[in-house]
């Protein structure tokens, strides 16, 4: 029998995947991939449980229906309140190999590499924030690390609205790292805990003394990835190698175009999904 191959899909809430995405493209070149922004309900981070779980199911299966094996939740709102639901209870009803991997876990299991004073802060959705995960999931590879959570429930509309680089968005973002700062002098590296934040980055190193290091996940997710499927032959082999990547929004084609290009650096066409 041929061996059925499929894109990787990269699933987020809105633009924020992208910065995972680049990343994943760029080690990873060989594979297909389709990306969804459910650009039309963004922002997730404000958003319950039940919302977030129930949206983020109904793109992963989107992604699945067009053929994906591996989908990728590249938002952290929707890793740390829909990921494990989806891997303990929808994910074994399928009969066919599937899998569905989040961007918390990789971070976690490395940045206890990168902190000397062993206090950690994490800027991240109100959600991400509420849900613990990060300070659950930092607990079981470094129980020694501090963490120092955040909540910055406007910097996800700033970077969807196209005010990343207006006087708000410099309000908004010198508030939310002195509120860090403010709970934790000794913090040494902070972590972007959503894929949205590096679309901020030039304003967040403005604002952020220069000896604190700053943590985007988008490398961390792809190193992760490529480790993932040398892992797992079983996944890898269903993983098609075409080189391409298929964009979907839930929103306006034209708008996720012109923002796509502009962080991605080259022009891109993009469908139209409704959900
Ligand atoms: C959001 O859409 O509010 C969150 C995106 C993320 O958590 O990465």
């Amino acid at each position: 029998m041929i061996q059925e191959r499929a894109p990787i899909g990269i699933f987020d809430s809105g633009y924020g995947g992208l910065t995972v995405f680049k990343e994943i493209s760029a080690l990873l070149p060989q594979y297909d991939y389709i990306y969804l922004g459910d650009n039309a309900r963004v922002p997730y981070g404000t958003r319950s449980f039940e919302t977030v779980y129930h949206y983020t199911l109904e793109c992963v299966n989107q992604l699945f229906g067009m053929g994906c094996r591996l989908v990728i939740l590249a938002c952290n709102t929707a890793s740390a309140k829909a990921l494990r639901s989806i891997q303990q209870n929808d994910l074994p009803r399928l009969d066919e190999l599937r899998r569905v991997l989040g961007v918390i876990r990789p971070t976690a299991e490395v940045v206890g590499e990168y902190t000397q004073t062993r206090k950690v802060g994490i800027l991240a959705t109100p959600g991400t924030v509420s849900s613990e995960s990060y300070v659950l999931e930092i607990a079981k590879f470094f129980p020694d690390v501090e963490v120092f959570q955040e909540a910055c429930p406007m910097w996800v509309p700033l970077v969807e609205n196209n005010e990343a680089e207006s006087p708000g968005a410099d309000y908004f973002i010198r508030k939310n790292l002195d509120s860090l700062l403010g709970k934790c002098q000794d913090i040494d590296t902070i972590v972007l805990a959503c894929t949205h934040y590096p679309l901020l980055i030039n304003k967040i190193q403005k604002y952020l003394p220069s000896h604190i290091r700053i943590i985007s996940q988008g490398g961390l997710v792809a190193d992760s990835l490529k480790d993932y499927l040398f892992r797992h032959p079983e996944i890898e082999t269903f993983c098609s190698e075409g080189g391409t990547t298929r964009f979907l929004t839930t929103e306006s084609c034209l708008n996720f175009e012109e923002k796509a290009a502009v962080f991605l650096g080259h022009a891109i066409r993009s469908e139209h999904v409704e959900m």
